[in-house]
């Protein structure tokens, strides 16, 4: 497709260049002729002005309409792609992932709350912070869709750590006024809102941090959370505020949502009652869901975070892709890393269990799908899409470079791989982790694997002006 670039601008920053094997999207391939849902230059170019892409295509045409491009970073051997996008983890649960698998409930007291009750101590939040950010960048991933806990420092560190990055981030306070320890707990539905709501003043749109109502699952809140939730939700939804949070997982605890809201049709119309599903919400999981649930997902235009790491790992229930993507009423679908119930930070190891569990269900997902999923499919559940996912003139610069020889093997393998899906294929099924070399977050290369100082805050980066 022909973009149309953006002009440059004057007194902007300089330009700057990212170069060689270049992938986006355009539309969702599970449900458009594949030809028309991608672009793919063999040698690309992606041009950046003030954190934007300004135009993307053939390396040497491009090249040649900036005599001011100086500044070019090229990658052989690699593809370039948008950064991944984490539609759903929990960043205070770092500290404890790979702890020993139980059902998602034991596994949630014996391990998730005793940790996440770690982070009313703020030293604790800003280091825990800090790791996750690395972890995240170090994968690619670049937008994530991330549970803090109940204490306001848990959220406060998250987004402080962001805004170094200058990440384009969503996050908030959990709610949870019921069955969690008294360590966890918001003293009042009242009291819990409020703070949420504060948080929400004070970091929604403050640079690129987007905030989310979070009330946790329907079982760790009261009626009285869920109806304060989805006022907030309701009253601040026209500003892009997201609502986040888990649904239909497990079958113990979708039986027990059952018991806790005899009224309600099914777990989706619990949210559903009090105003929370709408065209912001997430959820995370949707593994056990009943047809009514799908068409009111995809009526309220829902995004759904599919985890298949984590579902494997609590032996939750199988995401049901081709139930999700159904041609008469798809549902916007991303993926999620869900850790600490996922094993890994790796938006691209997700993907390969996600080919996994759909091939146990008779369907399989190629490499142009996944890494749909992994990008474009993540920005649309997140309501995101014409800002971050996908690599186009006036998108927000956030880029990974996946080498194509992770290993001596890997590089060996590719030999035998023809075009681009089939290497993508094959990187994402050996699964490695240090498939990622460089991530670029609006503009600057805050992650690179070979430089010295392989982290870098948006702050390190020198200004550098435009001179033309
Ligand atoms: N349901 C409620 N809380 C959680 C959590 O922390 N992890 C997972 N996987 N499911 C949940
Ligand atoms: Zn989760």
């Amino acid at each position: 497709m022909a973009y149309t670039p953006l002009p440059i601008n004057p007194r902007g920053s300089a330009l700057k260049g990212v170069r060689g094997r270049v992938l986006t999207y355009k539309a969702d391939p599970f449900l458009v002729d594949a030809r028309d849902c991608y672009d793919y230059y063999e040698d690309g170019i992606v041009v950046i002005q003030d954190g934007r892409i300004i135009n993307v295509g053939p390396g040497e045409e491009i090249v040649r309409q900036y005599p001011r491009l100086q500044d070019i970073d090229t990658y052989a051997d690699a593809v370039i792609m948008p950064g991944f996008i984490d539609c759903h983890v929990h960043y205070v649960q770092a500290p404890m992932i790979a702890s020993f698998g139980d059902t998602l409930l034991d596994w949630l007291n014996k391990y998730t709350f005793p940790t996440e009750a770690k982070f009313a101590d703020r030293g604790f939040a800003d280091d825990v912070a800090k790791v996750f950010f690395r972890q995240l960048l170090e994968q690619g991933t670049t937008t994530a869709n991330v549970f803090s806990t109940s204490s306001a420092e848990s959220v406060d560190a998250f987004f402080e750590e962001s805004e170094r990055y200058d990440t384009r981030m969503i996050s908030g306070k959990v709610l949870m006024d019921r069955n969690v320890p008294d360590n966890l707990k918001d003293r009042s539905a009242e009291e819990s809102v409020a703070v949420s709501e504060r948080l929400l003043k004070k970091w929604h749109h403050r640079g690129r941090q987007l905030y989310a109502v979070i009330p946790r699952f329907a079982p760790t809140s009261t009626p009285k959370q869920l109806e304060l939730a989805g006022k907030l939700y309701q009253r601040y939804i026209d500003q892009g505020v997201y609502m986040h949070t888990h649904l239909d997982e497990a079958e113990n605890e979708i039986e027990w949502v059952k018991k806790l809201f005899p009224d309600q049709r099914d777990y989706t119309d619990v949210y559903k009652h009090f105003g929370l599903v709408d065209r912001r919400s997430v959820m995370a999981h949707c593994c056990i869901v009943r047809e009514e649930e799908w068409q009111t997902l995809h009526d309220s235009g829902c995004g759904v975070a599919h985890c298949p790491c984590s579902n494997l790992f609590l032996g939750d229930g199988q995401f049901k892709m081709w139930e999700a993507k159904r041609h008469d009423r798809p549902v916007r679908v991303g993926m999620g890393t869900d850790v600490g119930g996922g094993t890994n930070f790796s938006i691209p190891r997700n993907l390969s269990e996600a080919y996994k569990v759909s091939m146990l269900q008779h369907h399989s997902i190629d490499a142009l799908k996944a890494f749909y999923l992994a990008t474009r499919g993540g920005a649309e559940a997140l309501h995101l899409e014409d800002t971050v996912g996908s690599l186009a003139p006036g998108y927000e610069a956030d880029i990974a470079v996946l080498t194509l020889q992770p290993t001596e093997f890997a590089k060996w393998r590719m030999k035998f791989a023809d075009d681009i899906f089939e290497k993508l294929f094959v990187l994402m099924t050996l699964g490695l982790n240090d498939m990622n070399i460089a991530t670029y977050v609006a503009g600057r290369k805050v992650y690179d694997r070979e430089r010295d100082k392989p982290y870098m805050y948006a702050s390190d980066f020198p200004n550098t002006k435009y001179e033309g």
